[in-house]
C-alpha cells in the first residue's frame, strides 16, 4: 500500500485498485501476481438481482482473500446487503462497500462492518444523489461514486458524475473528513485525470489494467496520471 491515512487533501495518498472483473477467473492467482503494485484488489460481487449480471459469492471471495498478497476492496452489487454484507467483512476483506440503494439502514451496516474490522464503504449509482450522506460522512471510510451503471466492465466513463464528486469532495474537505472518495467505471489513461481533478483519491480500473499487456505497468501509469492531475 502506498498511502497512509489517505486524507483527501494529501495529494500523495492515491490508491489504484484493479478490478478482477476484467481478469481471467480461472487463473485468478496468476492474475493477482500481475498487479503487484496495486493498493487493493477490487472484487465485484454481483447477484443478478441488484444488477443484471452474476459473478461470485462469499466462497470465491474467501479463496481470493486466502491467496491474495494484496488486501481486498469488495464492491457488493447485491440486494439485501444488511443481511449478506457482514459476511464479507468476517472472511477478512480489508474494505467492504455496499450500495446505498440496497441498504435499509446504511449507518447501522457501516458500523457493523467496522466493528468486525473492515473499512466500511457506501456506493451510489449515477442517478442517486450524495447529499443525503453529507451529515454522516464520518460513518464511512469510503464513498464510491459510480461512473457507469453498475453491472458490467468495459463501459464508457460518465463525465456527468464529476459535479457530484466535486460537491462530495468539497463537503469532505469542509468537514475535515478523511473519507476516501472512490470512482469506478470507465477509468483509463484518458479519464483518470478528470476524476482526480474532481476530488477522487481512489480509482478502480478493470479493463484498463487487465486489458493491458503489462497490468502492473498500467497501474503505475494510471497512478502517475492521477497524481499529476491531483496536484493541479
Ligand atoms: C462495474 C464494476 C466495475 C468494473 C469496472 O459494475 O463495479 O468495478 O469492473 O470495469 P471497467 O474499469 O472496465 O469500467
Ligand atoms: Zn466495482
Amino acid at each position: 500500500m502506498n498511502g497512509d491515512n489517505g486524507g483527501v487533501s494529501d495529494a500523495d495518498a492515491l490508491r489504484i485498485n484493479p478490478s478482477i472483473l476484467a481478469a481471467d477467473f480461472v487463473n485468478m492467482q496468476a492474475e493477482l501476481g500481475r498487479i503487484r503494485s496495486a493498493d487493493f484488489v477490487h472484487v465485484d460481487v454481483m447477484d443478478n438481482h441488484f444488477v443484471p449480471n452474476l459473478t461470485f459469492g462469499p466462497q470465491m471471495v474467501e479463496r481470493i482473500q486466502a491467496t491474495s498478497p494484496i488486501p481486498l476492496d469488495v464492491h457488493l452489487m447485491i440486494s439485501d446487503v444488511d443481511r449478506w454484507g457482514p459476511g464479507y467483512a468476517e472472511l477478512g476483506a480489508a474494505s467492504v462497500t455496499f450500495h446505498l440503494e440496497a441498504a435499509t439502514d446504511p449507518v447501522a451496516l457501516a458500523r457493523r462492518l467496522r466493528s468486525i474490522g473492515s473499512r466500511a464503504g457506501v456506493a451510489v449509482k449515477p442517478a442517486t444523489p450524495v447529499e443525503g450522506l453529507f451529515d454522516v460522512l464520518d460513518e464511512f471510510d469510503q464513498i464510491l461514486v459510480m461512473t457507469v451503471e453498475p453491472g458490467f466492465g468495459g463501459q464508457s466513463f460518465m463525465a456527468d458524475q464529476m459535479p457530484k464528486l466535486r460537491r462530495l469532495a468539497d463537503e469532505a474537505r469542509r468537514g475535515g473528513s478523511s473519507v476516501w472518495l472512490q470512482v469506478d467505471g470507465g477509468i483509463s489513461e484518458s479519464t483518470i485525470a478528470q476524476a482526480a481533478e474532481a476530488g477522487a483519491d481512489t480509482f478502480v480500473a478493470g479493463s484498463a489494467v487487465f486489458g493491458a499487456d503489462d497490468p502492473d505497468a498500467a497501474v503505475a501509469s494510471l497512478r502517475d496520471r492521477a497524481l499529476r492531475a491531483h496536484r493541479h
